[in-house]
């Protein structure tokens, strides 16, 4: 049978000063471990990718074995290149959130669409300016639904909306039709889900998860996130992005 379930509704509980002692110590850390993998790992990696690209070039066309072998090696080198990338993105939007929260979800979109989900992103936003930090909490929002939907969604299609509605919301929805969760079974222990909510809770905003279980009863399976906030918001300042 199709389950329906909603969690995270009004009224929101108030925060403490320990919910933002952690955001903050978690934006921190997200920005220590992004800065050593850009910096770091990425220098590494430019090197050792210079040195595969000498190694095929110094190959007589004629080895035709080992050449190929030296061209897989770059291609797999990209790839690790691409996928690190996508780890700073993730751990640090930060610059690409400098541009506006709808530069930063359509990067992410495309960076989903690499992956090959079908995904796409309305933005409605008519340029309307946000505090910087409810552009973070709203960005970490989208990021986080959008990333189970790769995760867990089996395959469904990802739809992002934000628009800004002429009763002064800012209303944030990112839709799945993939298989669906149970929310009272799901795992609350992980912090994704939580921390979404407490993410809308900085913003004083609507939070809540929507699912419907793909089963043979259920045509409108999938999942919808959804945050709304004022749009004259000021968040609990968490992070100088
Ligand atoms: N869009 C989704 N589609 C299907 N299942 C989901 C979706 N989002 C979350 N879930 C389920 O909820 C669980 C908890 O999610 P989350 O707290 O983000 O933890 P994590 O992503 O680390 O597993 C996931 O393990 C998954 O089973
Ligand atoms: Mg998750």
């Amino acid at each position: 049978m199709a389950t329906q379930s909603e969690a995270n509704r009004k009224p929101a509980l108030p925060l403490s000063a320990t919910d933002v002692r952690v955001f903050r110590a978690v934006e921190e850390e997200r920005r220590r471990i992004a800065m050593e993998l850009h910096d770091d790992l990425g220098q590494q990696l430019t090197s050792s990718l210079i040195i595969a690209y000498q190694c095929h070039e110094s190959i007589p066309d004629s080895d035709v074995e080992a050449k190929s072998l030296a061209a897989e090696v770059i291609e797999c080198h990209r790839r690790i290149a691409l996928a690190s990338q996508r780890l700073v993105s993730n751990l640090q939007p930060g610059p690409a959130l400098k541009f506006g929260l709808a530069f930063a979800v359509n990067n992410l979109v495309l960076e989903i669409q690499d992956l090959g989900v079908s995904a796409h992103f309305d933005d409605q936003l008519d340029d309307v300016e946000l505090h910087p930090d409810t552009v973070l909490h709203l960005y970490r929002i989208v990021q986080e639904a959008a990333n189970n939907v790769v995760k867990h969604s089996g395959g469904g299609n990802l739809d992002i909306l934000i628009c800004a509605s002429e009763d002064n919301l800012v209303v944030v929805t990112i839709t799945d039709t993939g298989k669906g969760f149970d929310l009272k079974r799901a795992d609350h222990g992980r912090s994704g889900l939580s921390n979404m909510a407490l993410h809308a809770r900085m913003l004083n905003g609507d939070f809540s998860i929507q699912s419907v279980l793909n089963d043979d009863s259920a045509s409108n399976h999938g999942t919808v996130v959804r945050c709304s906030i004022l749009r004259t918001t000021v968040p609990v300042q968490v992070s100088s992005v």
